[in-house]
């Protein structure tokens, strides 16, 4: 595991742009793994700034989020694939069929999972899997539990994670309390993987990436995966 430790959020995001633009030299078709959060804002505003420069092509480029809210639709401003929408896919010259979240309107979660997990794997798998952790230690929406889900599942949200994503929406009655996410499993296998903490994540990403494997901590799971690189700041 790699770790990095850039002075702020604007040298992390730059970071974190640079090692994504990368990817996309080294393999212009490659599938990304993308997550939403404040954390990855500022990269994927990095990133946006590199295509309007000339520097990244993103034509051929397919990715998979992370999670999804159940109950939300894409038009939904607080789902997932608005904020996608907002902060990338519109900004910049990737296909739309390219891009691809659970749907948080399909009527079945269940089926809803199984036809995502399916989607993944048909893609070829993840190239690079782009990461936040939460204050609890989750990734994606892996809440800890006493075991690490395989593949993309249906989850009722934490209390914790409900509250923390409330900031969001008007009223926290509003925020949905369920979503659906990829696995543990599912994340593992991509072929790389790059986690982004900021500053005030710095007590849990020293727990996960120094402390015992365990699904208390989905984020330990890390600790086992071949290619990480975690990206840190000292301040916000
Ligand atoms: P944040 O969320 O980037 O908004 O802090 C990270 C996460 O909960 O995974």
């Amino acid at each position: 595991m790699r770790v990095m430790e850039t002075k702020n959020y604007q040298e992390l995001s730059a970071l974190a742009a640079d090692l994504i633009g990368a990817q996309l030299l080294l393999k212009p078709r490659c599938v990304l793994g993308l997550a939403t959060g404040s954390t990855p804002i500022g990269a994927y505003q990095r990133l946006v700034e590199g295509y309007r420069a000339g520097r990244l092509d993103f034509s051929q480029v397919r990715t998979v989020n992370l999670d999804e809210y159940c109950g939300l639709s894409g038009e939904h401003p607080q789902s997932y694939r608005y904020f996608m929408e907002q902060h990338l896919f519109s900004q910049v010259n990737i296909l739309r069929e390219n891009t691809h979240l659970p749907n948080g309107a399909a009527p079945d979660p269940e089926e809803e999972s199984r036809r995502y997990e399916a989607l993944v794997e048909s893609m070829g798998g993840v190239d690079l899997q782009l990461l936040g952790i939460g204050r609890n230690g989750h990734i994606g929406f892996n809440e800890p539990g006493d075991s690490f889900p395989p593949v993309v599942h249906p989850v009722e949200l934490t209390e914790s994670t409900i509250l923390a994503n409330s900031r969001l929406f008007d009223r926290v009655e509003d925020v949905p309390t369920k979503a659906v996410t990829m696995g543990i499993g599912t994340i593992l296998k991509a072929r790389k993987i790059l986690l982004l903490a900021g500053a005030d994540k710095r007590a849990i990403l020293e727990e996960a990436l120094t402390g015992k494997v365990t699904p208390w901590v989905p984020a330990s799971v890390l600790q086992l995966h071949g290619d990480v690189t975690v990206i840190t700041c000292r301040e916000g």
